[in-house]
């Protein structure tokens, strides 16, 4: 693995939109020596709980509030371009970018989604995969495209769906299996 120096990283933000266990992983990661990312910015649509550790890792954070889509865009591709950021993680951002947000970031902006992909894209994906008698679910990082859940694959692991498997339990596989795999697919895109 490539050691890098804090000059060579890339300018890094994570939109989140509720509890931030992505965003915890990824900015511990991105402390790292291994890693390529710097994250320089987080945004949220709301006051998300998530935002906490940005100000523990002392990182900048904008809530920007979606109700008015391509207003929020237009602010957020502002900061975005001030702040120099090259590369976009989505981390349980629940909102859709507009065609337009994503040209101007194209094949920069990934994001994690709790599902082996192509099946269940959108969302309640553990309900829907139970609900199926599925023998396994997942979670797959991709690049984001126009068309939501669908742009090229990165890295994707699947997760094991047992007898008595509720909701809960496999979206807490899940999670433990998207921590690991996050920071992989960053590895993987830049190395
Ligand atoms: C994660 O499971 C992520 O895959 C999912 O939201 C959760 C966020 O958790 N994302 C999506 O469903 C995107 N469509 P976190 O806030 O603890 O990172």
């Amino acid at each position: 693995m490539k050691k890098l120096t804090g000059l060579k990283k890339i300018k890094t933000a994570i939109f989140i939109s509720g509890r931030g266990s992505n965003l915890k992983n990824l900015l511990k990661f991105s402390k790292t020596k291994y890693s390529p990312i710097i994250i320089d910015l987080v945004v949220s649509n709301k006051k998300a709980f998530g935002l906490k550790y940005a100000d523990q890792y002392k990182v900048k954070k904008k809530i920007i509030s979606f109700k008015r889509n391509k207003i929020a865009e237009k602010k957020i591709l502002i900061i975005l371009n001030k702040r120099n950021i090259k590369f976009i993680c989505l981390a349980g951002f629940m909102r859709i970018l507009s065609k337009n947000f994503i040209k101007k970031f194209k094949g920069k902006i990934v994001n994690i989604h709790p599902s082996y992909l192509p099946k269940y894209k959108g969302l309640n994906t553990s309900v829907r995969s139970l609900w199926n008698n599925e023998k396994y679910s997942g979670c797959s990082v991709h690049y984001v495209s126009e068309k939501l859940d669908s742009g090229k694959i990165i890295l994707q692991k699947k997760v094991k769906i047992t007898k008595n498997e509720t909701e809960i339990s496999l979206d807490r596989k899940i999670l433990k299996e998207e921590h690991k795999l996050y920071p992989k697919a960053i590895l993987k895109i830049f190395n």
